[in-house]
């Protein structure tokens, strides 16, 4: 019964403090989800806030190996759009430095509360933490120089829009980065014509090919159009 109480009165404790703040979108809204056409594939759900063990991709070096194969400079900034835990949020912003900022974006404010707990603890001052839409990355107007999305392509519920409502964020000269494995959207991959035929009807270019993993993992490199097409002109492709 003490113990009963003492929970209670805990718990009264905990409640009477202040709220933790939520975290927000970084930009203004762009086209609304509904101007674009579905997706003519499965979508994956959401289940994780990291694609695989952080200690297991330190040991493998990926994160430095992406950084060194796109040219991730100090004073860069770089949007980590799906950012989850944080595994390259928290390398790219050593490597942009002082100089350069790391917008951490994701749509589930759960993982965005705890990466900002990690970003305090390590003292990542250059981080900037932000909240998107599911058809809607809501990142500043001509902020990034590059934008990684690693393992959540085939997580994004309205992708046509994800890709044309980035455009207004991306500065002249900008890349837009893509990993994923060649497993079947429903089984959290994206085969690389899928994904070239996707990005294309927005207008983007694919540029440049890292494979990774054993063939089945693979890191795609693209360019963004000048103008972007009429939400309505876009064809949804099929696997
Ligand atoms: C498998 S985790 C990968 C996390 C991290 N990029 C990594 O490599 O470990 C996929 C992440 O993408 C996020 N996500 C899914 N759809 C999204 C969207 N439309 N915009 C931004 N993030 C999204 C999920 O919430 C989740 O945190």
């Amino acid at each position: 019964m003490k113990l009963l109480a003492s929970a209670v009165f805990a718990a009264v404790i905990v409640g009477a403090g202040p709220a933790p703040a939520q975290v927000g979108p970084l930009g203004p809204p762009g086209l609304p989800a509904s101007r674009f056409p579905a997706p003519a594939r499965l979508v994956a759900p959401i289940i994780s806030d990291r694609w695989a063990n952080e200690d297991q991709r330190e040991r493998a070096g990926e994160a430095q190996r992406v950084m060194d194969f796109l040219h991730v400079k100090p004073g860069m900034v770089v949007a980590d759009i799906g950012a989850g835990n944080g595994y390259y949020a928290v390398r790219l912003s050593r490597r942009v430095g002082p100089t350069g900022r790391v917008l951490a974006q994701d749509v589930v404010p759960a993982y965005l509360a705890e990466l900002r707990q990690r970003v305090v603890q390590e003292g990542l001052a250059n981080v900037t933490i932000g909240l998107g839409d599911p058809h809607d990355p809501r990142l500043p107007p001509q902020s990034v120089d590059l934008a990684l999305l690693v393992h959540m392509y085939h997580e994004i519920q309205q992708p046509f829009g994800e890709m044309e409502n980035l455009l207004p964020a991306l500065r002249p000269g900008a890349r837009v980065a893509i990993i994923d494995t060649t497993r079947a959207t429903q089984f959290h991959g994206t085969p690389s014509a899928l994904l070239d035929c996707e990005l294309q009807a927005v207008g983007y270019r694919r540029v440049d090919t890292l494979p990774m993993e054993n063939g089945t993992e693979y890191l795609a490199v693209f360019e963004p159009p000048a103008v972007a097409p009429a939400p309505e002109t876009i064809r949804p492709c099929t696997p």
